[in-house]
Order: structure tokens, then sequence, then C-alpha cells
């Protein structure tokens, strides 16, 4: 997917490994049953926020390669819990 690329998401994340990052599968795993995950990573993707997974939080969409609008945002983060 374009958004992808654009904000470098594989760059520390890929689909079934953990990298740098937690792989998009566990994190789908993760928040499977959780009903308000999606928002509350929309959120995140866009402000930053802190971290759930380790020490390291995931860096804000200005350093990522550019602002993210909410839309985009959604489309990302049910791209993620999809996996
Ligand atoms: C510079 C490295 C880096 C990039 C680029 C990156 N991430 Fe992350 N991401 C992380 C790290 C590190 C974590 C773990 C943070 C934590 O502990 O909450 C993370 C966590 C996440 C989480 C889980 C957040 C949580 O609160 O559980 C999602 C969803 C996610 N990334 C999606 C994305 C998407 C989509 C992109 C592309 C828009 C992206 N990431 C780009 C490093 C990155």
């Amino acid at each position: 997917m374009e958004l992808i690329d654009q904000q470098h998401c594989m760059f520390c994340h890929t689909v079934d490994a953990p990298f740098l990052a937690p792989s998009f599968r566990q994190i789908a795993e993760h928040y499977r049953d959780k009903p308000d995950a999606a928002d509350m990573l929309e959120q995140k993707l866009r402000l930053g926020g802190k971290a759930h997974w380790g020490d390291t939080p995931m860096p804000p969409p200005a350093e990522r390669g550019g602002p993210l609008s909410p839309q985009d945002a959604r489309t990302l983060v049910d791209w993620v819990l999809a996996q």
C-alpha cells in the first residue's frame, strides 16, 4: 500500500517478524479483542504516545515522512489490524 511506503512503516516493522518494532501480526493479535484499539492506534499514529511494547516509542509522522491525516491513519490502522 502506498501509505505504508510514504510513511516508511517497513523501515522498522515487518508483517510477520519482529525487527526494530513488533511485527504487524503481533500487533493485530494483541489488539484483536479490544474494541477501542482502532481509535487509540489512530491517535497514536498521528500524534505519538507512550510505548506499549518496550522502551522505544514510535516516532511521530513528521519524522517518518510527513503529516498523516485522520483518514490515512485510519486506513493504516485497519490494514495493520487485518494482518
Ligand atoms: C522508526 C521506526 C518506526 C517506524 C518508521 C514505524 N514504526 Fe510503528 N512502532 C515502532 C516501535 C518502536 C513500536 C513499539 C512502540 C511501543 O512500544 O508502543 C511501534 C509500534 C507500532 C504500533 C503499535 C502501537 C501500540 O500502541 O501498541 C502500530 C499500530 C504501528 N507501530 C504501526 C506503524 C505504522 C502503520 C507505521 C507507518 C505509518 C509505523 N508503525 C512506522 C517503530 C516504528
